[in-house]
C-alpha cells in the first residue's frame, strides 16, 4: 500500500511484517528525500504542472458546510464490503458523545476558527447536534485507543476540538481533514471493519474511523495499517444546505468560516492529477 500524504510517499509495510529490508530502506529514503526536497526547494522540476497550473489540482469550490467522504486511496485493498465513497457519520455511543464511523449518509461539518486559530492549527470541526430547535456543537476529537496498532479513536462528541484538526491549507494541491499538531508527522486516517462498540448501550458492529501515525524503527518510517483496516482521506464535499441557527442559540456562526470543497468527491478522475 503507498500511503500519499502532504509531507511526502511513503510505503506502509501492512501486509507483512517480513516486507525485505530493502523495500523498507527504499521508502525511507524515498520520504527522507522529498521531505528534504519539501523545506529546500518548493519548485520539483520533474513535474510538468505545479499546484498553481489551472487543471493540475481537481475543480474545487467554497462553503461553510461540508460532508466528509471516504477516499480510499489504495482502491485494490478496499475492505469487503467496500467503504469508498462513504461519509464519515457518527454512533452514538453515550449523551453528547459518537464514535466516529462511516455510512451512506453524514453529517455537515464546519471550520470554526479565527483567522489566527487557522494559521496555528488551532481551528476545529464541529457539527451542530441536538435538535433544530435547541442545537449544541459537537467537535471532531481523538484519543489513544486500547489497540495501538488502530491507532487513536475518532469522536464527535461535546466538548474541545482535537488538536490540529483542520481541512488542509490552501497550500496542500487537495483539500481533506487533517490532523496536525506542531510537528508535521506522517500520519493518515484509517477505517477498520467489524468493530465493537456501546451503540446506544448495545454492543454492535460497525467500520469505524481511526488516526494512524508513522512509527519510526532501524529500517524507516512506516504507517502500519493493521489488517482488517484501510487507509483512507476524508474528503470535504460541499454541502450549500449548512445555514443559520435559530434564535437564541447558545453558540453562534461568527467564526464558521469557507473551505475549499468539491461538488461531487465520487466524480473526481483522480487519475488526472499528478499527486
Ligand atoms: C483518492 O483516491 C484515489 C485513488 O482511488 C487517489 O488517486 C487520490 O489521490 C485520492 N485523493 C485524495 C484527496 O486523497
Ligand atoms: C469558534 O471559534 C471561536 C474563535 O476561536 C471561539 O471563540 C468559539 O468558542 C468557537 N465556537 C465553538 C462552538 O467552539
Ligand atoms: C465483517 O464480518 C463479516 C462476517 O464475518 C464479513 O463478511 C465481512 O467481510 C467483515 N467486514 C469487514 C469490513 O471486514
Amino acid at each position: 500500500t503507498t500511503i500519499r500524504d502532504q509531507t511526502g510517499i511513503i510505503s506502509s509495510a501492512s501486509r507483512s511484517d517480513n516486507t525485505p529490508t530493502t523495500v523498507k530502506m527504499h521508502s525511507f529514503l524515498l520520504l527522507s528525500g522529498l521531505l528534504g526536497l519539501a523545506s529546500a526547494a518548493p519548485a520539483i522540476t520533474t513535474r510538468q504542472s505545479t499546484p498553481q497550473d489551472p487543471g493540475s489540482i481537481p475543480r474545487h469550490s467554497g462553503s461553510r458546510g461540508f460532508r466528509l467522504r471516504v477516499n480510499v486511496t489504495d482502491p485494490s485493498s478496499d475492505l469487503n464490503p467496500p467503504v469508498h465513497n462513504l461519509f464519515l457519520s457518527t454512533a452514538h455511543i453515550g449523551p453528547a458523545q459518537n464514535r466516529a464511523i462511516v455510512s451512506s449518509s453524514g453529517p455537515i461539518f464546519y471550520q470554526n476558527g479565527s483567522y489566527a486559530d487557522i494559521a496555528n492549527y488551532r481551528a476545529g470541526i464541529l457539527t451542530d447536534a441536538g435538535s433544530a430547535e435547541s442545537p449544541f456543537p459537537e467537535a471532531l476529537q481523538y484519543q489513544p485507543g486500547s489497540d495501538e496498532t488502530k491507532g487513536s479513536e475518532l469522536f464527535i462528541s461535546a466538548g474541545t476540538p482535537g488538536a490540529g484538526t483542520a481541512i488542509s491549507k490552501l497550500t496542500s494541491p487537495y483539500s481533506t481533514l487533517r490532523i496536525l499538531e506542531d510537528a508535521p508527522v506522517v500520519s493518515s486516517f484509517i477505517v477498520c471493519g467489524n468493530e465493537t462498540i456501546p451503540y446506544y448501550g448495545e454492543s454492535r458492529k460497525f467500520e469505524v474511523v481511526n488516526w494512524l501515525v508513522a512509527t519510526r524503527d532501524a529500517t524507516g518510517t512506516h504507517i502500519r495499517v493493521p489488517e482488517g483496516c484501510v487507509a483512507v482521506t476524508l474528503v470535504p464535499e460541499c454541502a450549500y444546505e449548512f445555514g443559520e441557527l435559530p434564535e437564541g442559540a447558545a453558540y453562534d456562526r461568527t467564526f464558521a468560516n469557507d473551505v475549499r470543497c468539491y461538488e461531487s468527491v465520487g466524480a473526481i478522475d483522480w487519475s488526472q492529477y499528478p499527486y
